[in-house]
């Protein structure tokens, strides 16, 4: 049986069944989600998943694309139409399509909605009850390795938001020991008061930005002196310079944290010259042939 699938308002056979590339579910994981349970047709828990589903969209302030009785017409219909008896029913919500932008105030795209039911043999859970399943631990990784550039960009995204709503550019995560890991998008320095260049080593807490590993080698070359290591807020706001870099963002000097000026307020001139010699260190390879 060919399955359907619901997509923003239609009902489409799933090889047809597609969403934008420029989805912000697709670039940033901008979306949330939830599964039911479909038992004999019906759904189960169906008021506490709806409810979550709204607190979900309403903590990422994704407005609620349709009416509790739109929902479910849209969540019958596919059960339906896929002839699910049980089974489940999945459905996601994106903040929607358009131009790759970690701000999010001026999307101005509806929701994107799917929503999919697939039929699961209960037989096959029922043996697998009788037997019990054995589970292995692990360490904690959701998500503690921000040195894999993954698209997971939703914690950058908020971040970044906030920044924006405070008029700065970037934001700086902390960790909890109160040590600046890394930009939402870009790595983070300080030039401290003994003219030494810091930054956070390139652990998995963030990412080896390549600007970074290019900076590092201009910064042999200008005989300046390189400390990796983890960096208070205090520091900083005590720095002589702070600066950012990202390949959008080269070194970007930073003459403000949380409001307070860095040095004079002004950016720095160490961060203006590392700036305009970047590219006399980084490899330019043209694209003509
Ligand atoms: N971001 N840290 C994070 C979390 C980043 O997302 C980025 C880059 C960097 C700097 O990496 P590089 O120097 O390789 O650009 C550090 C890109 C620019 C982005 O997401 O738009």
């Amino acid at each position: 049986m060919t399955r359907t699938i619901y997509v923003n308002g239609r009902y489409l056979p799933y090889a047809a069944a597609v969403v934008h590339v420029e989805d912000r579910g697709f670039q940033f994981g901008d979306a949330v989600y939830e599964v039911w349970e479909v038992k004999a047709g019906a759904l189960v828990d169906p008021s506490r998943h709806m409810a979550r589903l709204a607190r979900s969209l309403d903590e990422l302030e994704i407005d609620q694309p349709m009416s509790a009785a739109a929902w479910q017409n849209v969540m019958r219909e596919t059960v339906r139409r896929n002839r699910v008896g049980d089974g489940i029913l999945y459905l996601q919500v994106s903040r929607g399509a358009g131009p790759r932008n970690f701000l999010f105030s001026g999307v101005k795209t509806a929701p994107t909605v799917v929503c999919l039911a697939r039929a699961v043999d209960p037989s096959k859970q029922a043996a697998a009850a009788e037997t019990g399943i054995s589970v292995i631990t692990h360490p904690e990784i959701r998500w503690g390795r921000c040195d894999i550039k993954t698209v997971m960009l939703l914690p950058a995204s908020l971040a970044k938001q906030k920044a924006k709503q405070a008029g700065a550019q970037e934001a700086w995560f902390i960790d909890s020991d109160g040590y600046v890991l890394e930009g939402g998008s870009s790595n983070a320095w300080i030039i401290s008061s003994a003219d030494e260049v810091v930054t956070r080593p390139a652990d998995h807490a963030i990412l080896r930005g390549v600007t970074r590993m290019t900076l590092i080698d201009l910064l042999a070359e200008e005989g300046l002196k390189l400390v990796e290591r983890p960096f208070t807020r205090a520091e900083a706001l005590a720095a002589r310079e702070a600066f950012i870099t990202s390949a959008t963002n080269l070194v970007m000097p930073v003459t403000r944290i949380d409001g307070e000026p860095i040095g004079d307020g002004r950016p720095g001139a160490m961060a203006r010259r590392l700036r305009d010699q970047f590219h006399s260190v980084a490899e330019v390879v043209g694209l003509r042939t």
